[in-house]
């Protein structure tokens, strides 16, 4: 099949790679010539595990990659949207660039075509399509458009790609429906099939959902700390509940990235259009919030409020592992009250740049960990990578200057706590009531 991968950002990269590799004749476009450039030349324009190497093989093969939308869309068959829906401020999507792709599909469409919509895109958007392409911009030639929601994670996408647990297509034409699934067959998953409105929300509901059991999990961890009970175990022993399922349960510093809190606001934005209650997705979202205050607040006890000019260490700025993503990650907030609070941030992070934190002004860049917690006060872990987890706690000790660890993503067992807690630190996780 032919196909093109309009959007080149994590979902539309490793949907046009992951699709090349499967046997497709796949063109990935993107209008920024320079990400275009740097991925003809085989090099990924963020940090995605395994995403490279496999790029790299099908390269110029059947998969090639260009900045011309006109060629793209009359050289395909199929054309998946994979750009980007951001949202305001005020919980608003952003459409804009769906919209551009939709008036490129109108008036360079030169023959019958089938129009997958990836991009998480509010209930109603893939009807708005049809209805543009038909009455607005009165194509001649026939399409059909699919809704196509992704799952993928940051971070393990290519693993989730080749791994799916269900392809979910929203359409009511039988012909494009079919030649959907056969796109995915070579996967090996399961396939939903629904109307527009139902895939739409499937995205909407998943992610709000996995956003609720984290923050659920949060609260009950909070709640441990208070009667003396371990979250790890309370979440092993609810997972092993089929009905509840163990994914999802890690307590912490709350979630961050893009995508569940721009989801979790677009969908209480559509509610409250339609006048419908969506509290526990709201409550959610605000659990979150106030889980990176908890955080802030576990510093200043454990330093008996005595923070001004004190240094503090964050070890980890992404907001989760294996991703170079720092969007609404946890850390940014935390460095920020932090910084209110006049203590001096040190950071350290196996891939963030420098670059990247230069909104956060003052705070200073380190090369590796050890340089990070030479003269600190309090060493806090904000993502679990796993250079975190083989940290010599010993040779930190004669650097720190008071030994103290906030653990926010509970990245050691019970025996290695005892073991960091011998050598004479503070230790404090979440939901382990260990200090
Ligand atoms: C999420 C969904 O998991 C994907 O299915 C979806 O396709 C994607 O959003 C999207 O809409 O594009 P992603 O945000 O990349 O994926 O990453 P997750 O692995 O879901 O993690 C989100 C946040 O939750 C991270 O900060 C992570 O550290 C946190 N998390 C996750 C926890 O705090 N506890 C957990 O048990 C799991």
């Amino acid at each position: 099949m032919k196909i093109s991968v309009i959007g080149m950002g994590y979902v539309g990269l490793t949907t046009a790679v992951c699709l090349a590799d499967i046997g497709n004749e796949v063109v990935g476009v993107d209008s920024n010539i320079e990400k275009i450039k740097q991925i003809n030349n085989g090099v990924i324009p963020f940090f995605e595990p395994q995403l490279g190497e496999i790029l790299n093989r099908n390269i110029n093969n059947n998969l090639n990659f260009i900045d011309d939308i006109e060629k793209a869309i009359k050289d395909s068959d199929i054309m998946f949207i994979t750009v980007g829906t951001p949202i305001s401020e005020t919980g608003e999507v952003d459409t804009s660039q769906i919209y551009e792709v939709v008036q490129s599909i109108g008036k360079y469409i030169n023959g019958y075509k089938v129009i997958v919509t990836k991009s998480t895109v509010p209930i109603g958007m893939n009807n708005k399509i049809i209805n543009i392409l038909k009455n607005e911009i009165k194509v001649q030639h026939n399409f059909d458009v699919v809704s196509n929601p992704e799952f993928l994670r940051e971070g393990s996408a290519v693993v989730d790609m080749f791994n799916m647990d269900r392809v979910v297509i929203g359409s009511n034409c039988k012909k494009a429906i079919e030649i959907v699934q056969e796109i995915y067959k070579p996967f090996d998953t399961k396939f939903l099939i629904t109307g527009f409105e139902t895939a739409e929300m499937i995205k909407y509901a998943s992610n709000a959902f996995l956003a609720t059991k984290i923050s659920f999990i949060n609260e009950i961890a909070n709640l441990c700390e208070k009667v003396n009970a371990d979250v790890l175990s309370v979440a092993m022993g609810m997972g092993m509940d089929r009905r509840i399922g163990t994914e999802f349960l890690k307590a912490g510093v709350g979630y961050g990235g893009s995508c569940f809190h721009k989801d979790i606001n677009a969908l209480v934005n559509i509610s409250k259009m339609v006048n419908a209650d969506l509290e526990i997705a709201a409550t959610a979202e605000r659990v979150n919030n106030n889980q990176r205050k908890k955080i802030v607040q576990k510093i200043e006890k454990i330093l008996e409020n005595d923070v001004r000019d004190k240094t503090a260490t964050i070890l980890g700025i992404t907001f989760k592992a294996n991703t170079d993503d720092i969007r609404c990650a946890p850390s940014i907030d935390i460095i920020k009250m932090l910084k209110e609070m006049k203590m001096r941030i040190k950071v350290y992070d196996p891939i963030v740049n420098k670059e990247q934190l230069k909104e956060l002004g003052d705070i200073v860049f380190c090369k590796n960990v050890y340089e990070s917690l030479e003269g600190t006060d309090v060493a806090i872990v904000l993502t679990e990578w796993d250079e975190f987890k083989n940290i010599d706690w010993e040779k930190a000790k004669k650097i720190m200057n008071q030994k103290i660890i906030i653990d926010g993503r509970n990245i050691y067992s019970l025996n290695e706590i005892k073991e960091i807690i011998k050598l004479g630190y503070k230790y404090n996780g979440v939901g382990r009531n260990i200090v």
